[in-house]
């Protein structure tokens, strides 16, 4: 799969580890930062890994901040994007089964490094259902168009 892959100085020591463990399963991933843990400020990662997902130049996204959620926060103002801040792997299952997912916001503060992996796999694996949840996700959807 071709992954997009980002992080600000909360989650760069986990994004380093996570971004050739994705190459050594097989994914194309494409890094777009940060490089150090300097401080930074996570809505300018945010928004290119969540424009590859919204113009399809990915598959799914990936986002590590200290906690998840101002990447979550940030990569769902970018039409197109479903980003689920997740912290267990029932929920990464979920997130894509009911949600259809595609971009994905993890802590790198308050999960561990092997809990992150167990949760992308989960992910990554998981299949949307369809049926009643895609007249929700549609309902999802079309609040972008709406004021
Ligand atoms: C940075 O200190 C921290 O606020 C950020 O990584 C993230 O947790 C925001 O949601």
């Amino acid at each position: 799969m071709k992954i997009a892959i980002g992080a600000d100085h909360g989650g760069f020591e986990q994004k380093h580890r996570l971004v050739p463990w994705l190459g050594g399963l097989g994914h194309e991933v494409r890094d777009f930062g940060c490089d150090s843990t300097e401080s930074c400020d996570y809505p300018d990662f945010a928004e290119p890994v969540a424009r590859a997902v919204a113009q399809g130049k990915a598959d799914y996204g990936i986002l590590v901040c200290g906690t998840g959620i101002g990447m979550a926060i940030s990569a769902n103002k970018v039409a197109g994007v479903r980003a689920a801040n997740v912290t267990s792997p029932q929920f990464a299952r979920l997130a894509r089964e009911h949600n259809n997912a595609n971009l994905l916001t993890l802590s790198g503060r308050f999960v561990s490094l092997e809990d992150n992996q167990a949760i992308i796999s989960d992910f990554l694996k998981t299949d949307f259902a369809g049926g009643r949840h895609q007249r929700r996700v549609d309902k999802i959807m079309a609040l972008e168009s709406t004021d």
